[in-house]
């Protein structure tokens, strides 16, 4: 019987060493200052206990130098300490432009995975080892927390917006995921595996999973079958922004201000489109807010970014 005690996790993605170095690092740095103050504190207490023979007659004054010395020190440490994670955190939350997508959801109490084929997993998430990855995270009721130690990546699930987080998993295996927000009597149980495997491995798992109707597919089809092509159509006699190509452009508001189309923006002009109207168009577009669950929300902005797609011919809104 083994009674080892594992410190931690193994480093299982590009970020997970990096995470360690800092946190050793500061451990490390922490660590000394606490020996050096706890010794001092202690060492003069001894010194200078009652009735010991100490010269006690030493100045009491003040050293203006020594004052100004400690306290730039402490804050260039500080600044130092800051730049580096504040580096960490930038890299964490830029994922690079070809990562695999894969859009999660997290409800009451599971976690629900879509890769971008359709492919569905619950409490499971296979990706391929050595290629990034970046999921997509939204919440179905309350707050959860996309927590794998291995990876030392944690990323809210929060209703109403959509989060993200990104990692290249770099060691095939099996890893803990977890709920690491406290969401109800079963958080304790809401979580699963993400299974890192060899990229061909995973094409194979990909493949045996079936084609199931794809992301931006099944947002077509809502696209269809809640209305919204009856106006933003390109035969609609309503007058509706054209969709395609909408996504990661500039919209000129009817406030005059300008918004760059991201998902946030396209989640709240369906959720809530008399917050931001495009310039040049009547707020008469409804509110879809309760009429589609969140993973019906994930269809649609994969299918409206679709359409923005470098290849021609995917759209189905432009002439
Ligand atoms: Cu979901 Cu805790």
């Amino acid at each position: 019987m083994s009674f080892a005690i594992h410190f931690a996790p193994p480093e299982a993605s590009s970020v997970a060493g990096r995470v360690d170095v800092l946190f050793y690092g500061v451990l490390a740095f922490s660590t000394a200052l606490t020996l050096l103050l706890t010794g001092l504190v202690v060492y003069y207490a001894v010194k200078y206990r009652a009735g010991t023979s100490a010269d006690r007659t030493g100045a009491r004054g003040r050293s203006l130098p020594l004052e100004i010395g400690w306290t730039g020190a402490s804050l260039v440490v500080a600044f130092i300490i800051f730049a580096w994670g504040a580096e960490l955190y930038v890299y964490r939350d830029q994922p690079p432009a070809d990562a695999l997508e894969i859009a999660g959801l997290g409800k009451q109490w599971m976690w629900t995975f879509r890769h971008a084929g359709g492919q569905r997993e619950i409490n499971e998430l296979h990706v391929p080892a050595g290629k990034a990855v970046v999921v997509s995270l939204a919440s179905q009721d309350v707050i959860h927390s996309f927590y794998v130690p291995a990876f030392r990546l944690k990323q809210d699930a929060v209703p109403g917006r959509t989060t993200h987080l990104w990692f290249i998993a770099d060691k095939p295996g099996r890893y803990h995921l977890f709920c690491a927000e406290y969401c109800g009597t079963q958080h304790s149980e809401m979580g699963g595996w993400v299974t890192v495997m060899p990229p061909e491995q995973f094409a194979q798992w990909l493949a045996a999973q079936g084609q199931d109707e794809s992301l931006a597919e099944g947002g077509a089809r809502l696209f269809r079958a809640l209305g919204c092509s009856g106006c933003h159509g390109p035969s609609s006699k309503v007058r509706a922004p054209d969709l395609a190509g909408v996504y990661g452009k500039p919209v000129a508001l009817s406030d005059r201000q300008t918004v760059v189309a991201d998902e946030a923006y396209l989640r709240d002009s369906i959720l809530q489109p008399a917050k931001q109207i495009a310039a040049g168009y009547d707020p008469i577009m409804p509110s879809f807010d309760g009429l589609i669950d969140e993973s019906e929300l994930q269809m649609l902005v994969a299918y409206l970014k679709s359409l923005s797609a470098s290849s021609p011919g995917r759209s189905e809104t432009s002439q």
